[in-house]
């Protein structure tokens, strides 16, 4: 495996990074390198006393070199864009790692059960998307030799993609000043091929899948009390939800993503399910934030089981 490196460019995303940043740097001496000259042209076409005319330049001139330079800027502006915009379109079908930070580490699990801490093994040539949420303050996930940065925020999810493609082991960084021990709040990004992968997974031996984990929790909390198939309170059926569109007691729509699931757990107030009561209590303070994960993956895992509707039809 390659040694740790800065300078390593693992995805093609990184690879279209770089050829901005170096287009811009070229551009930029170019730019520098013409005022420098033309300085010194001038100051020896135009010393005092020389002959040189001094008239008006044409208008034309003026209007041109504006023209262009707004040209310039407009393509910079619309191929950094496409290619930021570009990074955030993914694949449905990923790897979903979850990543929760704490003041100063990164707590990480897979979805069979792997934990990890400071460290995230993913195959190469696989989408792996991040599932990103903090215990306490902002922290920021850093990627370099995937040139991909993301805020870590608490009581949020954000994500990052990448599809990386060379193996090797390089560095998970904090870039978001987050206490004392920021600094050392590091890590390792370890790209396997997808068989040594296979290989390390096995390995591992996790105990049980997130999802078990959470089935487990969404138990021992008490959730399947009124959420569960044979409870006999008035509480929305969560087989198959998330994904799908939720209609709201106020008539809006949502989609239940990790955010509403999340919220629905930790602020069950705000966003009532039409025809039911706000009754839930809040599990704010009461589950932790790996535990909120778990319990994710549980819920998640329920979208490959069939939903039965009110008239017991099968979708
Ligand atoms: Cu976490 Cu800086």
């Amino acid at each position: 495996m390659n040694a740790f490196s800065y300078f390593s460019r693992v995805s093609g995303q990184a690879i279209s990074v770089d050829h901005i940043f170096f287009a811009l740097t070229a551009l930029s001496a170019v730019i520098a390198g013409m005022v420098f000259l033309l300085i010194a042209v001038f100051s020896v076409r135009y010393r005092a006393g020389s002959v040189a005319p001094r008239g008006r330049l044409p208008k034309e001139l003026e209007i041109g070199w504006t023209v262009a330079t707004f040209f310039l800027f407009l393509f910079i502006f619309w191929w950094a864009a496409a290619n930021q915009l570009g990074a955030l379109e993914h694949p449905r079908q990923n790897l979903d790692i979850h990543v929760v930070a704490k003041q100063w580490i990164w707590k990480t699990q897979q979805p069979n059960g792997i934990r990890e801490i400071n460290e995230i093994h993913a195959p190469v040539d696989t989408p792996v998307r991040l599932v990103l949420t903090s215990q306490d303050v902002i922290h920021s996930m850093f990627l370099p030799a995937l040139r991909i940065k993301q805020d870590v925020l608490p009581g949020r999810t954000t994500y990052l993609w990448f599809t990386a493609r060379k193996p090797g082991i390089y560095h998970l960084l904090c870039a978001e000043f987050c206490g004392t021990e920021h600094s050392r709040m590091t890590g390792r990004l370890v790209l396997m091929s997808k068989s040594d992968f296979a290989r390390w997974s096995a390995s591992q031996q996790p105990s049980e899948t997130m999802a078990a984990q959470g089935e487990k929790l969404f138990r021992s909390l008490g959730c399947s009390g009124c959420h569960g198939a044979n409870s006999t309170v008035h509480a929305p059926d969560l087989s198959g939800v998330y994904g799908r569109a939720v209609h709201l007691s106020d008539g809006r729509v949502v989609t239940a993503d990790e955010a509403y699931l999340r919220d629905s757990i930790l602020l069950p107030g705000r966003d009532v399910v039409a025809g039911y009561k706000p009754e839930m209590p809040s599990f704010a303070g009461i589950v932790k934030e790996d535990e909120l994960v778990r319990l994710l993956a549980y819920l998640k895992s329920l979208q490959d089981k069939p939903v039965i509707n009110q008239r017991g039809e099968i979708k």
